[in-house]
């Protein structure tokens, strides 16, 4: 049983799609983990009966600080930390409690149109501009720079005809909710290996 975290900020979709589509016989969402009280990952969360921890370095009422998370993640003893649309950034010395441990999902085909801002509509504002002619998501491990650790898997769409960013987010959301629960599946499964400085997905 592989156990998982997942740190939201918002609509949770990407939540939502891991704990419908990954087999339960297989992984348990044992913790969401979220900046902001009012999202409807949060709520999602709820529904389901997953312990919520709120998460904050302001030291602000009812947020634990990130190293005392931390440990309440070792006792589970958590596995694989997913973020599924946090939008903060994981302080370093959390990223070393967890090394390899942490994986991301990026609305856009890395190491293109990522890094610091490059979130939500931004990105796909930024891929429409470009003019490129296809976009996805990408599933990389997080280290202590903004999108940029080793990259397990991604997903590409066609964006040759878009009207505007909105029709690529919609594309690249519905690759998204495919390429996560993927990628958890196979980390369930132990079929993530590095090999050659790459990520390697056995079959
Ligand atoms: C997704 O597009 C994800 O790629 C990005 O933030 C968005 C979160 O969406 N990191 P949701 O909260 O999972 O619906």
């Amino acid at each position: 049983m592989l156990n998982i975290a997942a740190f939201v900020s918002g609509r949770g979709s990407n939540l939502k799609s891991v704990y419908e589509r990954v087999s339960k016989d297989k992984i348990k969402i044992c913790a969401v983990i979220s900046d902001n009280k009012e999202c409807l990952a949060v709520e999602f969360a709820s529904q389901k009966n997953i312990p919520v921890f709120f998460v904050s370095n302001k030291n602000k009422d009812g947020f634990i600080e990130y190293l005392e998370l931390a440990g309440e993640l070792k006792k589970i003893p958590v596995d694989l930390i997913l973020l599924a649309g946090f939008l903060k950034k994981i302080p370093d010395e959390f990223v070393d409690e967890f090394e390899n441990k942490i994986i991301n999902i990026h609305p856009a085909l890395l190491p293109s149109f990522g890094g610091k801002g490059m979130y939500g509509m931004n990105v796909h504002e930024a891929v429409f501009k470009s003019s490129a002619k296809i976009s996805g998501a990408t599933v990389h491990f997080v280290d202590k720079i903004y999108d940029n650790g080793k990259i397990i898997a991604q997903r590409a769409v066609d964006i040759g005809n878009v009207k505007n960013a909105i029709e690529i987010a919609e594309s690249v959301l519905k690759v998204e909710h495919e390429i996560l629960p993927f990628v958890v599946d196979k980390f369930a499964d132990n079929k993530i290996r590095f090999e050659n400085n790459r990520v390697v997905i056995l079959e």
